[in-house]
């Protein structure tokens, strides 16, 4: 018999890999396999994660492998392989390195689970979840891009910084590709209900929204050797519960889209409504002409990416 316990697998022994790992632990979420190309790594972090299990009191199986077989009938997959950001870098400078990468694993990860949901982490972001959904042909809502929640919460932690509230009030919208274009919304951005336009002054948002775009790489510029994790990986495990759990919450995420907010084909940051199937709805907001304009320049950016995606398929065809 199969076992009910949900499994969850990590592509990526890195930082994200790890964090993802130790918080899925941590809440209990189900068993997870830690999967890496590089011997040892994969295994001993998972080892380690396992003798913590009687003093975080988790009961998950957490498995080492460098073998995809081990990731068989996963029911989530978390992909976070590939290269990091070096400071100076875009996220769009990693992308042919990435796709193949990103392409490799997905087809491994197909070979041995049917119909996994897949949350893609990997830089460019937008263009690695095209990859994945063009490698897998997993029906749209299975495959999602973490980068919304996390952009959100950069959003979230800089307002409440700036206002001296309390963190846990703020919720916020960042909507858009997962770059400089990113576009943070601060009509839907509010502090317990509060809209910050009426508690901030312009200058202030103007503030908090450079400083959100920017968000990873001024992480990335402080450590040097690292891009972001524990925001990332808290980001990833936030989406798992939401959709272990049947939740049903309201997330910006990455999504295919198919004329929603007049794009066709692209993976997007829109708010969606997350749940056990995983992308359950896309919801189109109302937007005035300045943040339309916005989004359609971010679009342009990620359809751009999305473009030589397609173009590195049909060379390898
Ligand atoms: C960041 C990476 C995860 O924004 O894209 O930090």
């Amino acid at each position: 018999m199969p076992s009910p316990r949900k499994k969850i697998t990590v592509v990526g022994a890195g930082q994200v890999g790890s964090t993802v790992a130790q918080l899925t632990a941590y809440r209990n979420l189900g068993d997870i396999v830690i999967i890496d190309i590089i011997d040892g790594i994969p295994q001993g972090k998972a080892l380690d994660l396992q003798e913590s299990s009687c003093l975080q009191a988790f009961d998950s199986l957490v498995t080492g492998t460098n073998d995809y077989k081990d990731t068989a009938n996963s029911d989530i997959v978390v992909i976070t392989a590939g290269l990091p950001r070096k400071p100076g870098m875009s996220r769009d400078d990693l992308l042919a390195t990435n796709a193949k990468i990103v392409q490799s694993v997905t087809e491994q990860i197909m070979q041995h689970s049917r119909s996994p949901i897949i949350i893609v982490v990997s830089n460019p972001l937008d263009a690695m979840v095209y990859m994945t959904k063009k490698t897998s042909n997993l029906p749209k809502n299975k495959i999602i891009g973490m980068a919304g929640v996390l952009d959100s919460a950069r959003l979230r932690t800089f307002v409440s910084l700036e206002l001296g509230c309390s963190l846990v009030d703020v919720d916020a919208m960042v909507l858009g590709g997962h770059g400089d274009s990113m576009v943070p919304l601060p009509r839907y951005t509010s502090v317990s209900g509060i809209p910050i336009t009426e508690l901030m002054t312009q200058e202030q948002i103007d503030r908090v929204i450079e400083r959100t775009r920017k968000g990873g790489a001024e992480i990335v510029q402080l450590i040097k050797t690292s891009s972001a994790f524990y925001a990332p990986g808290a980001s990833v495990v936030k989406m798992i519960e939401v959709i272990l759990q049947d939740k049903r919450s309201i997330l910006p995420c990455t999504a295919y889209l198919e004329g929603e907010y007049g794009w066709n084909k692209i993976f997007f940051g829109v708010p969606v409504m997350m749940g056990s199937q995983g992308i359950e709805k896309i919801i189109e907001l109302k937007m005035n002409d300045e943040e339309k304009a916005a989004l359609d320049a971010s679009a342009r950016e990620v359809k751009k990416t999305c473009n030589e995606i397609d173009a590195m398929l049909a060379q390898s065809n």
